[in-house]
């Protein structure tokens, strides 16, 4: 499949935060040619399995299954190893299920590739934005956490185990990028074309301050799917991540 994001600085991937399979084809078909990547979640896969999935596969996309698996390794190996055998190309595990669940996902998702899926990368999830340092404190039995340093040291766990990188926000991307470099991908949500609507997201970045603080993809939400015309605010975010040669 020819990808259309040869020369792009960053990927971008639009997350089809819908409820069942009719909402997301409709988008897709929005889309059409201006999109070749795009993210299924716990909301969509639960509601249509991995037939969403084979359906994207079908139609010549790429798709990131972002299920933020943790479970004990022999349970995520599986999983992964199911999930990189419907095509996925991205997986999403939580950081803090530990190095050995890391690796067992790495190691799942390749077998599950070389079993008849393609090459999936596993991303991992460090601190959920949805969390400060007082949230992570409570949750952990510690007291209140640096996110920051949190964010840093798992990600070494990320890289540890053999993953390809990490879900962060733009604003945690340059303190990660000083530790890291180029080890660990990263993947940026978050995103909104200049003077666009926040929604509920309060830290936000456009898709070229992204990719200049190191994104290699961008998850683009109701930036695009939640326009007047997708396929014109993708042409807008493809255009803002044009190489400049
Ligand atoms: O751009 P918008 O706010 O609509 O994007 C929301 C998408 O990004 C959802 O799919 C959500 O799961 C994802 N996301 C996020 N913040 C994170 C991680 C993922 O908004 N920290």
């Amino acid at each position: 499949m020819a990808q259309l994001n040869d020369a792009l600085r960053a990927t971008p991937i639009v997350a089809l935060d819908v409820p069942d399979a009719a909402a997301a084809r409709a988008m897709v078909a929005r889309l059409g040619a201006h999109c070749d990547f795009y993210k299924v979640g716990l909301e969509l896969f639960t509601a249509e399995g991995p037939s969403i999935v084979a359906w994207l596969r079908g139609e010549g996309k790429r798709v990131f299954v972002d299920l933020k698996l943790h479970d004990i390794p022999n349970t995520v190996r599986a999983a992964a190893r199911a999930v990189a055998r419907h095509g996925a190309t991205l997986l999403t595990i939580h950081a803090s299920g530990g190095a050995e669940m890391i690796a067992a996902a790495v190691d799942g998702a390749v077998s599950g590739a070389s079993a008849g899926g393609e090459a999936c990368s596993i991303l991992g999830v460090t601190i959920l934005t949805s969390l400060d340092g007082a949230g992570v404190g409570e949750a952990w039995g510690r007291s209140a956490v640096d996110v920051e340093a949190e964010v840093l040291r798992l990600a070494g766990l990320v890289r540890a185990g053999g993953a390809a990188g990490i879900v962060c926000s733009g604003h945690e991307a340059a303190a990660v990028r000083a530790t890291h470099g180029e080890q660990l991908g990263l993947l940026i949500p978050g995103i909104r074309l200049p003077g666009g609507d926040l929604h509920d997201q309060r830290r936000v970045m456009t898709p070229e301050a992204a990719a200049d603080a190191g994104a290699r993809w961008l998850i683009l939400g109701r930036a695009v799917t939640g326009a007047a015309d997708p396929a014109v605010a993708m042409q807008l975010v493809r255009a803002s991540l044009q190489r400049v040669v």
